[in-house]
């Protein structure tokens, strides 16, 4: 009973009639498609988690189409306004203290007094959101534990008949799940590597290297950072220089293989590449596994490389 319509403007009513009635939408944004609930309707929230399989209540990402209707529901800090205003909408994910009057469902937050959120800077997914006039809660529209989608096909092929309603607005131009600060403080933490680099962030706030808090045991854990995350069915080995017999070669730069993240080299490319060439070449009728490149550890490279070793686990 999943259907998939054209992000159009009649796509977009029946997609917003649906999120107002407490239905689950896919839809697309720049980093990765969105499995979209009402934040503000428990049991809307409660789909999402039933839909995924998730295991446990992960916290979600609650989504808006502009600043002000953010504001109503966490406490923007100094350093909060600042990256806003440098960064979105676009691929980053701030986690603020929640405000006592916000309606939104306790299940986002799953148990913490704070929320992540974002303002997508995809067209579609604001022109959704405007005409919902809700939040919209959205984790990405993958079953738990499995690689994240960037086509509506890949939604399709984890959640079919677990979602009411797939946007199809093409393929994500980021192609990696965004990046997460904890801004609640003075300087930013680090929680999840994503589509806008680390050093990017730094280098616009003139900071030094922020804490990452995959690396500091003491700073504060995404809950969603499960090693088990993105995995795809077949057995995937990182930094191979080339596959042994069987096993699928995705390369990058000037090596050949069954697929090149990027051959020119170039991380934004590989990125937006990532999730549906791992996509493709999780075939067990072709492969025994995936043999995947060494990727550099700058820039975009960080979020794939944490990306890749999660796949890998
Ligand atoms: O690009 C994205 O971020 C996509 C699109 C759809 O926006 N969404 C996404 O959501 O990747 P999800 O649920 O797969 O990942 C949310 C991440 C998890 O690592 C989760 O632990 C973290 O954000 N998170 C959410 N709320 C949090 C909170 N209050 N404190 C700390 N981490 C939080
Ligand atoms: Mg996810």
């Amino acid at each position: 009973k999943t259907e998939i319509v054209p992000l159009d403007a009649q796509g977009l009513d029946r997609a917003a009639t649906c999120l107002r009635l407490g239905g689950l939408v896919a839809f697309p944004t720049e980093t990765v498609y969105g499995l979209g609930a009402d934040a503000t309707n428990d049991k809307a929230v409660a789909g999402i988690f039933e839909a995924k399989g998730r295991p446990q209540f992960n916290p979600l990402i609650v989504h808006f189409p502009d600043l002000a209707s953010l504001e109503r529901h966490v406490e923007m800090t100094p350093l909060a306004h600042k990256l806003a205003s440098l960064f979105w909408p676009g691929p980053m994910t701030l986690v603020l203290k929640r405000k006592p009057r916000s309606k939104l469902s306790r299940l986002v937050s799953a148990g913490l007094d704070t929320v992540a959120v974002r303002l997508p800077a995809q067209g579609g997914a604001r022109d959704l959101m405007r005409l919902t006039d809700r939040p919209i809660a959205a984790p990405s529209a993958n079953a738990s534990g499995r690689l994240s989608p960037t086509l509506a096909a890949h939604v399709l092929s984890s959640l079919d008949g677990r979602v009411d309603l797939i946007l199809d607005g093409g393929a994500c131009g980021v192609g990696l799940e965004s990046t997460v600060l904890d801004a609640t403080g003075d300087s930013p933490i680090l929680l999840r590597p994503g589509g806008l680099a680390a050093e990017v962030v730094e280098q616009a706030l003139g900071i030094g290297r922020m804490t990452r808090s995959l690396e500091d045991e003491k700073a504060p854990k995404s809950p969603g950072m499960l090693l088990s995350h993105y995995a795809p069915g077949l057995p995937v080995r990182l930094n191979a220089e080339a596959a042994t017999s069987g096993e699928a070669y995705l390369s990058f730069g000037d090596r050949s293989g069954n697929a090149n993240l990027s051959p020119g080299g170039d991380l934004v490319e590989a990125a937006a590449n990532l999730f549906r060439m791992l996509h493709e070449l999780d075939d067990p009728a072709r492969f025994t596994g995936i043999a995947v490149a060494p990727i550099p550890e700058s820039g975009l490279g960080l979020a794939i490389n944490d990306r890749l070793k999660r796949a890998a686990q």
